[in-house]
């Protein structure tokens, strides 16, 4: 900010609102209850004094419970990267030694009873959906307050496009929701009904559901941080206020985006978030952590009070507003200066008021002041160190940028970048998770992502040694994330007790933080410590721990009929849902509704689409909407789990003993195993040309 001076050659100009009105409001000491435009009176505006703040959607009433299907999550892979590596290196040795998961073998009787021993731990990729995914945790694993943090980004909105990665190996991200996109991952079809089915009202569902599973497994001193976008920052903070209580809240960080697109017609927002809240605020575990100090800060901070003392003649002067408001310029252009701020030697209380006498001068501290300093040792001590600094008629002491090289992080994060090598659509930043993760969590402590796409937060965990879990319903992101894992390459950061392993914690570098105590009364400077400044041993690599690439299980196939006669089976009517689903009245109604995308684009309608019975793998047939109707016969898949060859074997033999012969068999799937699809896209094809 520049001061005004006053220019006399200069007119003085304002902006004035000519084409605007407002009303007379009347000058003060004029008005009486006539001209008062009814007088002074009170209108009461009504809130219900019962309820907390709340936010309210469409469903949430309804919703007040939920069911989740308890299922196991089943170990599909063992993957130890070590390992793989040291064997593909023996192998080359010895060519017979070509085992590549050597699990040491448990007594048969024990290997099959599961969850009832302990193994040693491997960190968990899952595909399937996360309520499913924490539901099992706690049920099935008593993983109940296990869990140190956990990182949830979800999908930001309700637009489809921008969510999903229809492809490995496509990241452009859609910037309008595209059909060609919808029908690629078939899995995705049953996440996107789920979430967005009733647009933001069965996504703010989606959310509130997750993160109450989520506070079930966060232990007493966890955390969750949730990132969002503008768009609905204010929704989601006002569901986990209700969640976590607004007691637990932490804080809103901003995170300033990489690359602003100028595509808005109104102001452009540079900015997203991540809300953090605490299991229990009380209780929490907090690593403060620390960036270099910014020298721009610095000079900001001390305004006026900065200096420049030249390093050769050890001549002090002050800088002027110039000089401060572009530091680094003027330091680079005068390389004999250094900066120092100067603060006041003095606090209130009037025991220490006796003069201090520096350069022949008696100091006194200001009326109603004294020393804040031992008198005189630590004046003298300032003093010998040659941190004392005149300014004007006060003793003031001098503090270098160097006596505390460093500076806390805030809430507000910027230069934090775009994700390298992106390999998904929506790929975070392992700069986000790797803070959240630092701040919150201990090497050993146990991190869940509950939306893992690439694997970013795996990635971060396994980088700073922290056990992770993570799930996702795309197979696309599982794959993705593991290969991401498998391939990587980490620094090998000391360990605090070799001995102990990584639950010992790290080697940490500290800076020692000079204060005026620690100068002048020798107390012990205060280290910090920079848990994101771990001594690396650069003679050694390291790679990803051993994980397992789970899956939530196929449940038990069963037939329409059973369903329908199933007592325990009630369709969910509840008009804001996630999770199972088994409603195949809804996906014939679906069909019904919106026909399906046949091979080429066109669209087959339907006049009528009811239950089949009678039968076991076909659950439907339909007849399509056209001058010469076609018989149509359906498979439903599974909720949970792709649909596989063998039933589409079935389904086909099922389909031939069936008379009149019907003229087309429709699979209908969230998921395809890819098997199953070869056969419907080859074998089917042909049967039914
Ligand atoms: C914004 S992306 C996460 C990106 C991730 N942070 C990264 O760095 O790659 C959201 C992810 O949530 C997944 N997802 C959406 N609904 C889900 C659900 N119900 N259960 C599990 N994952 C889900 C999507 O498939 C998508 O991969």
């Amino acid at each position: 900010m520049s001061k005004i001076k006053s220019n006399p050659t200069k007119p003085i100009e304002q902006y004035e609102h000519k084409d605007k009105e407002r009303l007379n409001n009347p000058p003060v000491g004029l008005v009486n209850a006539h001209s008062d435009n009814g007088g002074y009176s009170k209108k009461t505006y009504q809130y219900d004094p019962h309820l907390d703040p709340q936010l309210q959607w469409a469903g949430k009433a309804e919703h007040t419970s939920f069911d989740v299907p308890t299922v196991s999550l089943h170990v599909h892979e063992r993957i130890d990267p070590r390992r793989i590596i040291e064997t593909v290196q023996k192998a080359e040795e010895i060519p017979s030694q070509m085992s590549l998961f050597q699990e040491k073998k448990k007594p048969l009787r024990e290997a099959i009873e599961f969850y009832k021993h302990k193994e040693n731990w491997a960190n968990r990729l899952i595909a399937g959906d996360s309520l499913l995914v924490m539901n099992s945790l706690l049920e099935k694993e008593g993983m109940s307050e296990k869990i140190q943090m956990v990182y949830f980004d979800p999908p930001y909105g309700i637009k489809y496009g921008s969510n999903f990665q229809p492809f490995v190996n496509d990241t452009a991200l859609k910037s309008s929701d595209n059909d060609a996109d919808l029908t690629a991952e078939p899995e995705m079809l049953k996440a996107f009904r789920d979430t967005w089915e009733l647009g933001i009202h069965s996504y703010l569902t989606y959310i509130r559901d997750r993160l109450l599973l989520a506070n079930e497994l966060i232990h007493n001193s966890g955390s969750v941080f949730v990132q969002i976008s503008e768009e609905n920052l204010h929704r989601v903070r006002n569901v986990m206020d209700e969640v976590f209580g607004d007691k637990n809240f932490v804080a809103v960080i901003t995170v300033k985006k990489a690359s602003v697109m100028f595509a808005k017609k109104l102001l452009n927002s540079a900015s997203f978030y991540i809300l953090w809240y605490a299991k229990d605020k009380e209780n929490i575990k907090y690593r403060q952590l620390y960036t270099d100090k910014d020298i721009q800060w610095f000079a900001e901070n001390a305004g006026s009070h900065l200096w420049a003392e030249n390093i050769k003649t050890k001549e002090t002067r002050k800088t002027t507003p110039i000089e401060r408001e572009n530091i680094k310029d003027f330091l680079s252009l005068n390389p004999d200066v250094k900066i120092f701020g100067t603060w006041s030697l003095n606090a209130q209380g009037m025991e220490k008021q006796e003069p201090y006498n520096f350069q022949n001068k008696d100091y006194y501290p200001p009326k109603g002041t004294q020393w804040k300093t031992s008198y005189p040792d630590g004046l003298d001590k300032l003093k010998k160190e040659n941190r004392l600094q005149v300014e004007g008629n006060n003793l003031r002491v001098r503090l270098y940028p160097e006596d505390y090289p460093v500076m806390a992080i805030n809430n507000l994060w910027d230069k934090i970048g775009a994700a390298s090598n992106k390999i998904y659509v929506v790929q975070t930043s392992e700069e986000l998770p790797k803070r959240c993760m630092l701040m919150s969590t201990d090497p050993g402590d146990l991190v869940l992502d509950i939306t893992c796409g690439s694997g970013t937060t795996a990635f971060v965990a396994e980088n700073w040694g922290r056990r992770w879990i993570t799930c996702d319903t795309s197979r696309i992101s599982i794959a993705l994330a593991k290969q991401r894992l498998l391939t990587a390459n980490f620094d090998f950061y000391e360990l605090a007790h070799p001995n102990e392993g990584i639950g010992s914690g790290l080697k940490y570098k500290t800076v020692a933080h000079v204060t005026l105590g620690s100068i002048a009364n020798n107390e012990i400077a205060q280290e910090e410590t920079l848990y994101d400044q771990p001594f690396s041993d650069s003679k050694r690599q390291r790679v990803t721990g051993p994980f397992t690439v789970e899956a939530v299980p196929a449940p038990v196939a069963r037939s329409f009929d059973d369903v329908e006669t199933d007592a325990g089976f009630e369709a969910d009517n509840s008009i804001s849902r996630s999770g199972e689903t088994l409603r195949q009245d809804e996906w014939r109604g679906e069909l019904l509704r919106t026909g399906v995308r046949a091979k080429g684009g066109k669209i087959i309608e339907f006049t009528r689409v009811e239950p089949l019975s009678g039968t076991r793998f076909l659950q439907a047939e339909a007849e399509t909407k056209e001058d010469n109707p076609k018989k149509v016969v359906v498979c439903f898949g599974l909720e949970h789990a792709p649909l596989e060859q063998r039933t589409v074997e079935l389904a086909l033999d099922e389909c031939s003993t069936l008379r009149p012969k019907p003229d087309i068999i429709l699979f209908c799937a969230f998921q395809f195993d890819p098997e199953a699809r070869k056969d419907i896209e080859e074998t089917i094809l042909s049967l039914f040309n």
